[in-house]
C-alpha cells in the first residue's frame, strides 16, 4: 500500500496536538489527541515495589481532566484514585498533586483519563512496577522489556463521541487499532534472547487478540499476579486488562509481524507492528497468523487456563491473610448487573438499574464531614431487580474487613469489562446465564488469579 506519513500539529486551547497516522496517499488525516508531557501515549512510569509516588498533573485542556492509576491499590488512600466520587476532576489551567504508593505490587499496569471519554483521545500510558533488589521473580530476568499499549481507535473526536451518547446513540464501531499510538511500531531484539512483552488494552470498547508471527508466548504475569507459565499462540486482552509474556527470539534471522486485532465481531480490524531481529536483513512478510476463529466460548476457555503460581515468591495481594482466599467465608454476596438504557434521551450505562451521576460534593468529603443529602447507601440494590433504570449517586455500603462474593452479570449483548478501582479480586469462576448459589461448586478456590479487571460475557 502506498504510504504517506502525515503530521497533524496545532496549538488549540493551549495544548499541542500531534498524530502520525499511516493513511493511503490520497487522503490525509489529522486529528486532536491528548498528550502528556508532549507524548502520545503518555510517558511510561517505571517504578519499584513500595515506591512512594508524588505526581503533579497540570491540566492544559479546555475541559476538566482526571487521570486514574489502573490497578494501583489504594486501600488506604482512595482519594488518590482519580475517579469520580473520590477525586474532583482537575479544572482547566489548574494542577493537582497525587501521592500514592505501589505497595506490595509488581507487574504491568496503566494510567488513563477516567472522565468525559478523554481516553478516546489518548492521555494514557504504562506503569511498570519492578521488583525490589533481592526479591526473586519466578522467571529469569528478561534480556529486554517492551511495553505495548494496544487499543481500538476512533477517528471521531472525543467531543463528537460525547455528543453521540448525549443524543441517544451508542458508541460506533471503532475505525482502527493502534499499538503505542501507531500502526508501525518496531521492537528490536537479538536472536536467541528472551524478551518480556507487557501488553495492555487501553481502548474504549473492543476486546483484542494479540499474537506474534512465528513465536509463542509464555504467560508470566497478569495485572500483578505471577501466573503458572503456560504457552499460548495468541492471547485475548480485554479493555482495561494487562498481561506480560516472555518471548524467545528462537526463529530465523528476519523480521516478524506483531498483530493486534479486534475480537467477537464479523468485521475484524487488524494492526501490525514489527519484531525485528538485530541480525535480520529481511523485512516481515508472509501471511499474518490467523485470528482465532473461536468466539466467546473459546475465549472464556482460554481465560480459565490462567492460574496463580502458588509457589512463586514476589508481591502478594495481601500478605497478611487473604492469600488462602478459598478458606475465608464471604461476609455477603453482591450481584451487579450492567445494562445500557436510554434515560432522558441520552445513552447511559447502569448497574442494578442505577446510572451514576456525580454529586457536586465529592463522596469522600461528604462521608468524612458527615454532610447529609449528598448520597445514601440505600440508593442501589445489592442484586438486580426489574424496573426502569434511573439516575442516582449510587453508593453501596460494606464494612471494614468484609470479604465479599461479587457476581458480575452482563445483561448486554457484547463483552464487558468490570473493574474494581483501587482493589484487586480473585476471579474464581466464569459461567453462562444467570448465577445461582449452585455455581459455587464450580469455583476455583485454590489457585485463581487476582486481577483488577475481568471480562464478562
Ligand atoms: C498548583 O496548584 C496550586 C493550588 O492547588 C497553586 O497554589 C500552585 O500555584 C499551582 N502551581 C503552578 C505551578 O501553577
Ligand atoms: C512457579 O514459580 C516457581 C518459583 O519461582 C517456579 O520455579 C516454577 O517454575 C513456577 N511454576 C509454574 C508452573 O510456572
Amino acid at each position: 500500500m502506498p504510504l504517506l506519513l502525515c503530521y497533524g500539529l496545532c496549538d488549540n486551547f493551549g495544548f499541542r496536538v500531534f498524530l502520525k497516522w499511516k493513511v493511503p496517499c490520497f487522503w490525509v488525516l489529522s486529528m486532536q489527541v491528548i498528550l502528556i508531557n508532549g507524548q502520545f501515549p503518555g510517558p511510561r512510569l517505571d517504578v519499584v515495589t513500595n515506591d512512594n509516588i508524588i505526581l503533579n498533573l497540570f491540566n492544559k485542556l479546555d475541559q476538566p481532566f482526571l487521570l486514574t492509576w489502573n490497578g494501583i491499590k489504594q486501600r488506604k488512600n482512595s482519594w488518590q484514585d482519580g475517579v469520580l466520587g473520590t477525586n474532583c476532576p482537575i479544572p482547566p489551567n489548574s494542577n493537582y498533586t497525587y501521592k500514592f504508593q505501589t505497595k506490595d505490587q509488581i507487574g504491568s499496569f496503566t494510567y488513563f483519563p477516567s472522565t468525559l471519554l478523554h481516553r478516546a483521545a489518548g492521555g494514557y500510558g504504562a506503569i511498570n512496577i519492578y521488583e525490589r533488589p533481592r526479591i526473586p521473580i519466578p522467571f529469569p530476568v528478561p534480556d529486554g522489556d517492551f511495553t505495548l499499549l494496544i487499543g481500538d481507535w476512533y477517528k471521531t473526536s472525543h467531543k463528537t463521541l460525547q455528543a453521540y451518547l448525549d443524543s441517544g446513540r451508542a458508541l460506533p464501531f471503532p475505525d482502527g487499532v493502534l499499538i503505542n499510538g501507531q500502526t508501525y511500531s518496531t521492537f528490536s531484539g537479538d536472536q536467541g534472547k528472551t524478551y518480556m512483552f507487557r501488553i495492555s488494552n487501553v481502548g474504549m470498547s473492543t476486546s483484542l487478540n494479540f499474537r506474534i508471527q512465528g513465536h509463542s508466548m509464555k504467560l508470566v504475569e497478569v495485572e500483578g499476579s505471577h501466573t503458572v507459565q503456560n504457552i499460548y499462540d495468541s492471547l485475548d486482552v480485554h479493555v482495561g486488562q494487562s498481561v506480560a509474556v516472555l518471548v524467545t527470539l528462537n526463529q530465523g534471522p528476519k523480521d516478524y509481524y506483531i498483530i493486534a486485532s479486534t475480537r467477537f465481531n464479523r468485521k475484524i480490524l487488524t494492526t501490525t507492528a514489527v519484531l525485528h531481529y538485530s541480525n535480520s536483513r529481511t523485512p516481515a512478510s508472509g501471511p499474518l497468523p490467523a485470528a482465532p476463529s473461536y468466539g466467546y466460548h473459546g475465549s472464556m476457555m482460554q481465560a480459565r487456563t490462567y492460574k496463580w503460581n502458588l509457589t512463586a515468591s514476589a508481591a502478594r495481594p495481601n500478605p497478611q491473610g487473604s492469600y488462602h482466599y478459598g478458606k475465608i467465608t464471604p461476609t455477603k454476596t453482591i450481584v451487579l448487573a450492567n445494562s445500557a438504557p436510554l434515560i432522558n434521551g441520552k445513552q447511559r450505562y447502569a448497574v442494578n438499574r442505577v446510572s451514576y451521576i456525580n454529586s457536586d460534593t465529592p463522596l469522600k468529603l461528604a462521608d468524612y464531614f458527615g454532610i447529609p443529602g449528598v448520597f445514601s447507601v440505600d440508593s442501589i440494590e445489592s442484586s438486580p431487580s426489574g424496573g426502569a433504570a434511573f439516575l442516582s449517586t449510587s453508593v453501596m455500603s460494606a464494612n471494614l474487613h468484609d470479604f465479599l462474593e461479587i457476581v458480575f452479570q452482563n445483561d448486554e449483548k457484547t463483552m464487558q469489562s468490570w473493574h474494581l478501582d483501587g482493589y484487586d479480586f480473585w476471579v474464581i469462576g466464569y459461567g453462562n446465564g444467570l448465577w445461582n448459589s449452585a455455581k459455587r461448586s464450580t469455583y476455583n478456590l485454590v489457585d485463581a488469579l487476582t486481577r483488577h479487571t475481568v471480562q464478562v460475557k
